[in-house]
């Protein structure tokens, strides 16, 4: 223990020196662990309260509806320690020392007994690479050392219930889910399980995921590999008390629960010092095809996910995947280091920032090619395809993906364009709608194609035309803007007539106020837009008219929308009590567009930073018409902070996203659309987990070159496999157009690389401080804090104070102590007890009633007039008696921090319990029902 203090405040010391703000500490309430597809998200829950990892069920996005039984153990020297999965089967805990978060991994550094243990979840992120970035698959793999310097007798086990597969759970204890099968199988070089639903129900969803898909479980093969495919209560126990399995499967096939069944390997490394290469399983869930498109001709479209370009089928997929982990690892560290080091020219925080969102923004998209026979392997036609996850669940939702653009627009541009692609297609017929669709679908993954009349005209026109440049002028592909340049122009005439005075016109955020200035000013950059693409497609009159339609619309908007002292921007003409945060204008400068004039910038800079004296505690709202819901957005705040003249105002802005994104008191991902002064997450859903928070990646999209738009003989999207588009992602192209990272490592920013490499993981490291558990008693005075920034809870690990100082400056435990506990989730009761209620509660706002009524779709109320997320409650996978009680209350009921906060009570329970049985020296306790 001592060894471990004094290298985690050697860290700290490292950090302190190396790094100006030393007080870093950042505690988001869930970490990515699998995050590659709209339907396989899995997070480990750290909010306040929340057991460590090694402790706890991981769970789907929406948790705490869907908790996966899935464990992670080391056996040292016979003695078995967990490090993941809340079930009995293990001696001791290992002690967390380190949790790293950067943009493809979650890093988790324990220590059980004598070896130093580091678990790394790993989910490549290959903008460039179209087929890697469409494998569903994600690595989980775990390296260790002895501390001591002996060798030790080392085991390994992993496994997981047929929960990632299926939304369909058991209702109770006692009662089965949706009936499931497996199968264990092998190549020459990998051994996999395969578990499906017995019935495949085709672009079905449960409670967001899907039912068409199968799971898989793989590791390559080696000596000391066993397997077995048994119930939870025989593999587990098996694997703590003998360290290895028996190789054979369970055949009788049943409902999901009754009993669980795992799926598990292992790996027995005999006497080891440490781990010569890291034991990694890879961990995938893969539906095929992906979705249905339907085209303007009212054609269904079989869409099939990219990687079938490569791999004829999935063991092949499989083994080339595990196979892999070497070059992915290395190619996503050099991604970190390039992400990473770009993000410190930014600020401090803002590193955080991007690699907490970086996988979710990625996983929110299937890439997909035509499907069908003859189609195979033809790569000419790309779509892909967006789920508004945490949201409105709709396909390619276009304010979540102008939203998400930067990130796109960064990564590689190309993915925007194969996302407007489906979108653009779907409205090249439809002149009798002069405005542009919300989306391609109401219900992912059915894209059903445009749904007729709304009143986002304005909004999603901009939206679009926006896109559709900035696509072009980073990828240099104009190919979207020829084809579709009827569309376009549509949509453009729309705006020229309305944009100026918006009018029955909704905003995408709920707003229906009249002469909203930030609409119109979409509107009039949209106008902008098409000037510049009628110029790249050599429409030159038309380059000239909408060049000066643009610049009167800019000169009236500027007169109308300025204050009566001229000295800011309002937020709707002419009521000076208005006021807003102007995120589109962020779309002038991604464009290069200068319609807003320099000093207006300037002016309105200062403006914010005046209002920012009296923000919130987690920020600023968006628009004051909506004060009185203490509404922020985390991507409106990050585009807005693009905009600003003034480095520290641009600072504190990205701070107030962070100090949010830190922010665990609320259960759930780190949110879009959140009350600034509770934390508590917009309709419990505000995009957490979803496309929109790319929008943190805003000041790097404006750092990319853009290029010369080649409209003829440019390649259409994806022409060739390996480089769906090249030239648009800084570095990330090589003269073969396959990524060539490490190049540009070496190349032009090798400076700023090698500092961020010197810097070393301690940069976005922080310790986390293990905490006896809080109990009650420790009550949080929230209200008489509410001004002051709150503390994140410090979970996980013990208290290396020096590692984790707060941003307060609070040294004490004590103190620290009393801002945090489960006590604190009963003792603040949030509107999220009531979990999926309509979001937005504006009335009259059509926005507001339709979302409500998707929502109700999705979720009728149940009788007691809670609406729930379909016949859905969570369990848990172990069947030990008290866990089984942890978890089945918690059913259905979205995410309320209170039963959180409960089952980490239970969950102490259970480990007291476990203690006395343990004292009393009792046989293992029975699991039977
Ligand atoms: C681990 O726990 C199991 C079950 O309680 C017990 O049988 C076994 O002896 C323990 N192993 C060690 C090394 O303590
Ligand atoms: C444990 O391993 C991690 C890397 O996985 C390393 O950073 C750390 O220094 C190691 N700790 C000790 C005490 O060796
Ligand atoms: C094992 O995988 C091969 C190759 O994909 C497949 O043909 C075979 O049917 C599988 N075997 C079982 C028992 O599922
Ligand atoms: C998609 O469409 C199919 C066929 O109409 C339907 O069965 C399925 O429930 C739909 N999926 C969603 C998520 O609405
Ligand atoms: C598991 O380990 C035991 C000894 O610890 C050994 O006898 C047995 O053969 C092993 N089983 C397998 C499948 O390797
Ligand atoms: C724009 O307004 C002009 C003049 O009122 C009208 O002729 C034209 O049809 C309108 N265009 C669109 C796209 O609404």
């Amino acid at each position: 223990m001592a060894a471990v203090l004094s290298i985690c405040v050697l860290i700290g010391i490292l950090v302190l020196s190396a790094v100006a703000d030393a007080q870093r500490s950042f505690f988001p309430s869930a970490i990515p662990l699998a995050v590659r597809s709209p339907h396989f998200s899995l997070w480990y829950q750290s909010t306040a309260g929340a057991q460590p990892l090694l402790n706890s069920w991981p769970s789907f996005w929406n948790a705490p509806t869907s908790i996966i039984g899935w464990t992670g153990r080391i056996r040292v020297d016979e003695v078995t320690y967990s490090w993941m999965g809340n079930d009995a089967f293990w001696n001791n805990t290992a002690d967390i020392i380190d949790i790293q978060i950067t943009p493809t991994r979650s890093i988790f550094v324990m220590q059980a007994g004598p070896m130093n243990v580091t678990v790394t979840y790993l989910s490549p992120i290959e903008p460039s690479d179209w087929v890697n970035q469409s494998i569903p698959f994600s690595y989980i793999s775990v390296e260790a050392q002895s501390l001591d310097g002996a060798t030790h007798h080392i085991q390994m086990y992993s496994d997981i219930t047929s929960e990632f597969i299926t939304g369909i759970r058991p209702l109770a204890v006692g009662q089965g889910g949706a009936p499931v099968k497996w199968q264990n199988n092998r190549t020459a070089q990998t051994l996999y399980h395969e578990t499906e639903p017995e019935i495949l129900q085709q672009y079905t969803e449960v409670a967001e995921q899907a039912q068409d898909g199968r799971g898989y479980y793989a590791m390559a093969l080696s000596p000391g590999l066993t397997w077995e495919i048994d119930t939870d209560l025989t593999c587990r126990p098996r694997f703590m008390n003998s360290g290895n399995l028996t190789n054979t499967q369970q055949t009788t096939f049943g409902p999901m629960g009754l009993p669980w069944i795992v799926y598990a390997i292992a790996v027995d490394l005999g006497m080891v010092q440490s781990t010569s290469s890291p034991v990694t399983w890879a961990l995938g869930y893969v539906r095929d095809p992906v979705a249905p498109y339907t085209t303007p001709s009212g054609m269904t479209e079989i869409r099939r996910p990219y990687w079938t370009t490569r791999y004829s089928d999935v063991s092949s997929l499989i083994d080339a995947f595990v196979a892999d982990y070497p070059a992915a690892l290395d190619r996503a560290v050099a991604l970190d280091e390039r992400i990473l080091a770009d993000a410190a020219k930014i600020s401090p925080q803002y590193g955080d920032l991007v690699s907490l969102v970086a996988r979710q923004v990625m996983g929110a998209l299937d890439i997909t090619v035509l499907g069908g026979p003859g189609n195979d392997g033809d790569v000419t036609d790309v779509k892909a395809f967006m789920k508004d996850i945490g949201s409105t669940l709709r396909v390619n939702p276009v304010e979540s993906m102008f939203a998400a653009f930067p990130a796109y627009l960064y990564l590689n541009a190309s993915l925007g364009g194969a996302l407007l692609a489906p979108l653009l297609q779907s409205q090249d017929g439809l002149v009798g709608q002069p405005y542009a669709a919300q989306d391609i679908g109401a219900s992912y993954p059915n894209a059903t194609g445009t749904r007729g009349a709304h009143q986002q005209g304005i909004e999603q026109s901009g939206n679009m035309l926006i896109m559709m440049y900035a696509h072009a002028r980073v990828s240099g592909d104009g190919s979207l803007l020829s084809r579709h340049y009827d569309t376009a122009k549509r949509w453009a005439d729309y705006l020229v007539n309305n944009t100026l005075t918006p009018l029955n016109q909704d905003s995408a955020d709920g707003l229906t106020n009249p002469n909203m200035t930030n609409l119109a000013i979409k509107g009039i950059i949209g106008v902008k837009a098409m000037a510049e693409i009628s110029r790249a497609t050599h429409h030159d009159s038309d380059a000239q008219q909408y060049d000066s339609h643009a610049t009167a619309l800019a000169g009236s908007w500027l007169s109308l929308s300025e204050s009566s002292d001229q000295q800011h921007l309002l937020g709707q003409y002419g009521d000076q009590s208005s006021s807003a945060m102007l995120y589109n204008i962020y779309a002038d400068l991604l464009l290069n567009t200068s319609l807003i004039p320099q000093d207006v910038l300037a002016k309105q800079t200062q403006y914010y930073s005046t209002l920012l004296q009296s923000a919130g505690p987690l920020g600023l709202y968006f628009d004051k018409s909506l004060s009185n819901l203490h509404l922020a957005s985390s991507a409106w705040t990050l585009f807005t902070a693009a905009t600003v003249t003034d480095d520290g105002v641009r600072n504190q802005l990205v701070q107030y996203a962070w100090d949010r994104a830190s922010f665990n008191k609320t259960a759930g991902q780190f949110p879009d659309v959140y009350d600034y002064i509770t934390g508590d997450i917009s309709d419990n859903r505000g995009g957490r987990a979803g496309p929109a928070l790319g929008a943190m990646f805003a000041p790097l999209a404006l750092t990319v070159p853009n290029t010369t738009i080649v409209v003829s003989g440019g390649s259409p999207l994806g022409d060739n496999p390996d480089s769906p588009g090249s030239g648009n992602s800084p570095g990330s192209t090589g003269s073969n157009g396959k990524p060539n990272i490490g190049a540009i490592v070496g190349g032009a920013v090798g400076g700023v690389v090698l500092l961020a490499i010197a810097l070393g993981a301690g940069f976005f490291k922080f310790c986390w401080h293990r905490r006896r558990q809080q109990r009650a008693g420790a009550a949080y005075h929230y209200k008489e804090d509410i001004f002051e920034h709150p503390q994140p809870y410090e979970y996980g690990l013990a208290s290396q104070q020096e590692c984790s100082p707060n941003r307060l400056g609070y040294a004490d435990a004590d103190t620290r102590r009393a801002h945090a506990g489960p006590a604190d989730q009963a003792a603040h009761p949030s509107p999220s007890n009531a979990p999926y209620a309509p979001p937005y509660p504006i009335v009259g706002s059509s926005k507001a009633r339709e979302r409500a009524r998707e929502m109700e779709q999705r979720y009728p109320l149940s009788p007691s007039g809670s609406a729930e997320p379909g016949p859905i409650t969570p369990r848990t996978p172990n069947s030990d008696v008290m866990s089984s009680r942890t978890e089945s209350g918690t059913g259905g009921s979205g995410v309320t921090t209170d039963l959180l906060g409960l089952r980490a009570e239970l969950e102490n329970l259970r480990r007291v319990m476990r203690g006395l049985r343990e004292e009393r020296l009792d046989p293992p306790p029975q699991y039977g029902n």
